[in-house]
């Protein structure tokens, strides 16, 4: 039984990681920034023992050193650390290039690499340092986008965001596994979240949904079942990887 630490679990695909932790019998630290109700429904929900509620503003480095050792002393020690939270895309956050005022340029900029890729560094750092002292195996797992890869014009601070959580976690991967400990990411596609509901109505769903082959676009279930492998034991080797979860809709080499 392992302690897992999952940011951003007040909903939507964090709240499908931590339910598929929980229900392998792990035991789970339900991080939120603000929505608390939210992140007690989740808490509510998990089946088994010993879960517990973290909050803190990953924005700020301070609050990541909070939640780290927060989750460590309610957990016990934090095993697996998932880093899922971030300021994801939104009308509100658009700012293509050649529309935006330089001043919300910045400020958008400022928000999505302070949460996206510092809040995940600073957490990532605390937890393995935590894991590094006990000499703990651990595993780290970051939630990065098909975006990085794939362009967002409309949010270009959000694919730079994900590339570079994506390279976070290739370079810790090398660095931590001397120390037993492997970090890797996924890369989801279009994944059908409550925030995105929307969305997937009329036109924009259809064009959604044609992305892919398969006609449909992800669930959070699918992000959850691969970071559940990710953080497993027999995924050792994995150590490194970017795993697409993009239902062929976008292809890399
Ligand atoms: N949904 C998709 O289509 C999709 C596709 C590819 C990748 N992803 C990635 O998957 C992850 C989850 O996506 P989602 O759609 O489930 O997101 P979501 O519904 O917007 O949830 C975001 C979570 O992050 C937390 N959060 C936001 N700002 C924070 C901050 N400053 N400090 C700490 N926590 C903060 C939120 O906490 P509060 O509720 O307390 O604010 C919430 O729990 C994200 O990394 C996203 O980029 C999503």
């Amino acid at each position: 039984m392992r302690g897992v630490l999952v940011t951003g679990a007040s909903r939507g695909i964090g709240r499908a990681v931590a339910r598929a932790f929980a229900a392998r019998g792990d035991r789970v630290a339900v991080h939120y920034a603000s929505s608390r109700a939210q992140a007690e429904r989740t808490l509510a929900e998990l089946p088994g023992e010993g879960h517990v509620l973290v909050d803190g503003d990953l924005g700020d480095p301070a609050a990541a050193e909070r939640i780290a050792q927060a989750a460590e002393e309610r957990l016990g020690g934090v095993d697996v650390l998932v880093n899922n939270a971030a300021v994801a895309t939104s009308a509100a956050n658009a700012h293509p290039v050649a529309e935006v005022s330089y001043e919300d340029w910045q400020r958008v900029w400022r928000e999505m690499v302070d949460v996206n890729l510092l809040g995940a560094a600073n957490l990532g750092y605390c937890v393995a340092r935590r894991l590094i002292a006990r000499g703990a195996p651990g595993r780290i797992v970051h939630i990065g986008s098909r975006g990085a890869f794939r362009g967002e014009p409309d949010h270009p601070a959000y694919g730079a965001s994900k590339a570079a959580l994506h390279a976070l976690g290739q370079s810790l991967a090398v660095a931590l596994a001397p120390h037993g400990i492997s970090v890797t990411s996924v890369a989801p596609g279009f994944t059908a979240t409550d925030r995105v509901a929307d969305r997937l109505t009329g036109a924009s769903g259809l064009a959604l949904r044609e992305q892919s082959p398969f006609g449909r676009v992800g669930t959070p279930e699918e992000v959850a079942a691969a970071v559940l492998y990710l953080a497993s034991p027999e995924a050792t080797w994995a150590s490194g990887t970017v795993l697409d979860l993009n239902g062929a809709s976008h292809l890399r080499l």
